[in-house]
């Protein structure tokens, strides 16, 4: 794994990524915040030695670094997910890739369905802890301990001192942002109305099928990590509807602008 981590960091230091601060990974139909970034350099999974290849549609498949809001930045444009049939150790090896690269800060956006039936469809919610059910580890190889300690420490994995001024950034700026806990499923198939009745007792406020893997990997490394889930829909096992993935988007694309501004301010602010 080093000498692949190695490869693909030099591939892109030699295209011009130099010591980026701030990692960033958008999540499905969250593309617009590279309208707000001047781009430096940019590089196609495809191009990047040893990186999983794009497939799902919905990702262009780019790493792009840039400057924003006067950090230097590299921004995941499409993420990786378990169910696109990649281990989660691909799924993570972008992680690896931006911590060489330099980053000390990740920020993770996804679109999640929310649990909490306080919370609505449009409206974002503040990762402040998480349960991962994707039924295995991407610390869970061999080489581990070569990269960090195995036993990596779960006690805080998401950086109150960002999440704090995230809470403070949301009240400057009138948005709602709720705070709670993120399940990660693998997906792709939705939830059942038994699934989701089991989401809300085992304490998620919110599910969706990526993000959580990152979180573990970035702790792995000691990054300072925060993630924004986009609520996209409403998961009341009661009153369940059948999924309408375009609605989904479209959500996504509601509550974008308020993420974005998030983003920014936050990454000034660091
Ligand atoms: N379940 C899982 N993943 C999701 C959902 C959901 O309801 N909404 C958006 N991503």
């Amino acid at each position: 794994m080093i000498k692949f981590i190695n490869e693909s960091t030099d591939y892109l230091k030699s295209k011009g990524f130099d010591n980026p601060e701030v990692g960033i990974i958008l999540g499905t139909g969250l593309g617009q915040l590279l309208d707000h970034v001047e781009i430096i350099a940019e590089a196609s999974y495809n191009h990047i030695p040893n990186f999983p290849t794009a497939t799902v549609e919905f990702h262009k498949g780019k790493l792009i670094y840039g400057n924003l809001e006067g950090k230097k930045v590299v921004i995941m444009q499409g993420r990786f997910h378990v169910y696109e049939g990649y281990s989660l150790q691909d799924v993570t090896f972008p992680v690896r890739i931006m911590e060489k690269l330099g980053i000390k800060t990740l920020l993770v956006s996804n679109a999640a369905g929310a649990i909490n039936l306080n919370f609505k469809k449009g409206e974002l919610m503040l990762i402040d802890d998480h349960i991962n059910l994707q039924g295995s580890s991407p610390l869970a190889f061999k080489g581990v301990s070569e990269l960090g300690e195995r036993f990596t420490d779960m006690s805080a994995p998401y950086d109150a001192e960002i999440n704090s001024k995230f809470e403070s950034i949301a009240q400057d700026n009138s948005i709602n942002l709720h705070k709670g806990v993120y399940a990660s499923v693998v997906g792709p198939q939705l939830e059942t109305r038994a699934e989701y009745r089991m989401l809300k007792i085992i304490g998620a406020d919110a599910v969706g099928m990526s993000t959580v893997p990152e979180i573990i990997v970035a702790n792995h490394l000691n990054l300072k990590v925060a993630a924004v889930s986009v609520l996209t829909d409403e998961c009341d096992p009661d009153n369940l509807k059948p999924v309408d993935i375009g609605e989904i988007m479209a959500m996504a694309a509601k509550a974008e602008p308020e993420l974005i501004t998030l983003f920014k301010k936050l990454i000034k602010s660091l």
